[in-house]
């Protein structure tokens, strides 16, 4: 009985090794960026496939002209729409809007902003346009030539040539990317199937969709963002979850429901992606793209994703640790009037007595013991920080 409960108790030992060291391995293997979850912009719910080289490099001038670049936007990333034909060499160009893509890329460059592109492990984009399917290691070499600091892979049309093996065809790019010696942030796009979360960074990955697209709803944004709750023991750096890009500035969704998602975003310590033609925003949307304490919840440096701590109905509280050990804390109402929202300290590991701070209003809001109540607005946030 005793010899064999000490079987066990190795067994376990065992276990925990193998389990330990193969999680450093996977820290070891990473490529060593996104050691904070990445910012920048997309051209997809912007522009979907209307993308030119002009409209890409107004967009790289404004986020330097416009404050954004000071905040810590820094990737300038081409959705589908910008590829064009392979060559008799089978080598990738860019379609009749993009001429010249080392220049292109040359010029964000010039900038102090980083470059970012997309591709497909499939024949062919979701937009039917060239994909990297059997021609990865030169779709590598090239996107390096060009200055590629960035790649979303996104799925599209792969299942149509890859059955099971979807992990293997995205280590495969991750390799050629590896191979190519230029540091490339990987971005992992299949809609957040086969739980990518558990594998994406043993394939290379930077980042991974948790989810299908968000397109331009409320309920989307609503849904998937409250779903993210379990995901946070997946994400720190070099590895974030990613549940889609921030469409604060396209004006389908309005202000609160905007601050919601990026508060929500930000304890999700989620990339920061916008996705809105920055050459058009309203001042109104660029203040929420661009509040530098909300912002800092993001890309707090201990690289904690947040989760739910309560949820009442429509009412939902939220905390992410930061470092220093004050909390982040997003008061969340989903519902349709305006309701109060409480935290309670015990909750978010908070002593009984703590000062508030409103993050969205830059505002010391006082001395509370216990709890924290805020009247919240319709699909609103009130987004604090607990000391
Ligand atoms: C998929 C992705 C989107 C976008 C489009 C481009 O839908 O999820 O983010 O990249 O493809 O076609």
């Amino acid at each position: 009985m005793k010899q064999s409960s000490g079987r066990g108790i190795l067994r376990l030992c065992l276990v925990f090794i193998v389990l330990f060291s193969s999680s450093a391995i996977l820290r070891a293997q990473g490529n060593g960026l996104a050691q904070k979850p990445p910012m920048g912009w997309n051209s997809w719910y912007g522009n979907y496939m209307q993308v030119t080289d002009a409209m890409i490099r107004a967009q790289a001038d404004t986020m330097v002209n416009n404050g954004m670049k000071a905040l810590g936007y820094e990737y300038v990333n081409i959705d589908d729409g910008w590829a064009g034909e392979r060559d008799a060499q089978g080598v990738i160009h860019g379609d009749k809007n993009f001429p010249n893509m080392k220049a292109l890329g040359e010029y964000i460059h010039s900038k102090g902003l980083k470059f970012g592109l997309y591709s497909s492990p499939g024949p062919l984009t979701c937009g039917h346009r060239q994909g990297s399917y059997g021609h990865e290691e030169l779709d590598a070499q090239t996107y390096a030539a060009w200055g590629v600091d960035f790649l979303k892979y996104d799925w599209c049309s792969a299942g149509r040539v890859y059955k099971s093996e979807m992990q293997a065809a995205y280590k495969k790019m991750a390799d050629a990317l590896k191979r190519t010696g230029r540091p490339i942030l990987y971005s992992l796009c299949q809609y957040g199937l086969q739980k990518v979360w558990t594998w994406a960074p043993s394939v290379g990955g930077n980042m991974w969709r948790t989810a299908g697209d968000l397109d331009y709803k409320y309920d989307r944004v609503s849904l998937v963002g409250f779903q993210q709750d379990g995901l946070e023991r997946f994400a720190g750096p070099g590895h974030w979850n990613d549940p889609d890009m921030l469409l604060v500035g396209l004006k389908k969704i309005n202000e609160d429901e905007n601050r919601t998602q990026m508060s929500l975003w930000c304890l999700l310590a989620a990339p920061l992606l916008m996705s809105a033609d920055l050459t058009t925003i309203s001042p109104a949307s660029l203040a929420i793209m661009t509040n530098p304490e909300v912002i800092a919840v993001d890309q707090d440096p201990a690289g904690i994703q947040g989760h739910r701590v309560s949820e009442e109905g429509p009412l939902e509280v939220w905390v992410k640790p930061l470092a220093g050990g004050s909390k982040a804390v997003g008061l969340f109402n989903r519902g349709e009037g305006v309701n109060p929202v409480t935290v309670k300290f015990k909750d978010v590991g908070v002593k009984k007595t703590a000062t508030v701070r409103d993050l969205w209003a830059a505002k010391d809001l006082g001395t509370f013991t216990g709890t924290f109540t805020a009247d919240v607005p319709r699909h609103g946030v009130v987004l604090v920080k607990i000391k």
